[in-house]
């Protein structure tokens, strides 16, 4: 299991569409995957068209997290049904798993900026019961506050967002320096998977020399594809559905790049997750 943060500075970067993109390339791939929601707002949740009935959201499951009995309180996403009256994901139902622990107000109580030992570890004594999952994407609130704090304490990696502007590039190398402090001080094997640049208009000057500037800044750290603009976004997110499931030649080739975000993402042993997963099918 590999557990990714997704997070940033401030907000309206893209760390949720981030998140779903990924969550929707992970589906379509076949890797049992787990989306927890800690953001308040719970956009991903929406997103991903999850909404808690008799099951706990994330916020009364971190409350006691030792005792809260995860796989019984996630909630499938939407995007499931859909994509098994597509034709299924291509690994086969068995593997089209993708669940959510759903966001809820109640974190908002840990996003202090002095959360203490103990509470920072409340989302890794939770996600001791998510052995199912191959792939867990903690989508973090627009701060370095204990909520961010605590996805980075159950991380294997985090993942950045950044838009290529002025306060963004900045904002981004703050956010390293402090996932690096973090790191001696709670987290030795945290480390930072990357920066994801999104929102890229390639025709616009600004950004042509903002990714410029990034990539001398942050070198390898800078992931591959970027991220462009896209009109129809906020439309797909809308009617909660996944970008792999929605018509049209834009939709397609957003997939795509998440497809090979994903895939450049969770390299591991120098192979991607999903082609090990094409693997053990193929077994
Ligand atoms: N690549 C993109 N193209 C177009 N709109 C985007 C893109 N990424 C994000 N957005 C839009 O920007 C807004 C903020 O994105 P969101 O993912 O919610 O950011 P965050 O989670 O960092 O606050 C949303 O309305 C979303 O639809
Ligand atoms: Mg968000």
């Amino acid at each position: 299991m590999q557990v990714v943060s997704i997070s940033s500075l401030k907000g309206g970067v893209g760390k949720t569409s981030v998140t779903t993109g990924l969550a929707s390339a992970a589906l379509a791939a076949g890797i049992p995957t787990l989306v927890v929601d800690l953001d308040p707002h719970a956009d991903a949740s929406t997103a991903l068209g999850a909404r808690s009935g008799d099951q706990q959201d994330i916020g009364r499951m971190l409350k006691a997290p030792r005792r809260a009995r995860l796989s019984e309180n996630v909630v499938t996403s939407g995007w499931v049904e859909r994509a098994s009256a597509h034709g299924g994901a291509p690994a086969g139902p068995a593997s089209s798993v993708l669940d959510v622990a759903v966001g809820s107000a109640y974190t908002g109580i840990y996003d202090r900026p002095d959360l203490g030992r103990r509470d920072l570890r409340r989302l890794s004594a939770l996600l001791a019961g998510a052995e199912k999952y191959e792939l867990v994407l903690v989508d973090c609130p627009p701060s370095l506050n204990g909520l961010t704090r605590m996805a980075w304490s159950a991380s294997d990696k985090v993942v950045l967002v950044a838009e290529p502007g002025l306060f963004s590039v900045a904002g981004t190398e703050r956010t390293l320096r402090a996932i690096q402090l973090f790191r001696q001080e709670f987290a030795p094997n945290l480390s930072p998977a990357g920066i994801v640049a999104n929102r890229v208009r390639s025709g616009s000057a600004e950004h042509t020399f903002r990714l410029a500037e990034m990539e001398s800044m942050f070198g390898g750290l800078l992931l591959s594809p970027h991220i462009p603009e896209q009109a129809n976004w906020q439309q797909i997110q809308g009617a909660a559905h996944s970008i792999h499931h929605w018509p049209g030649d834009s939709a397609k080739n957003a997939a795509a790049l998440f497809d090979a975000l994903l895939a450049n993402l969770t390299a591991a042993d120098g192979r991607p997750a999903a082609a090990r997963v094409r693997d053990r099918v193929r077994r």
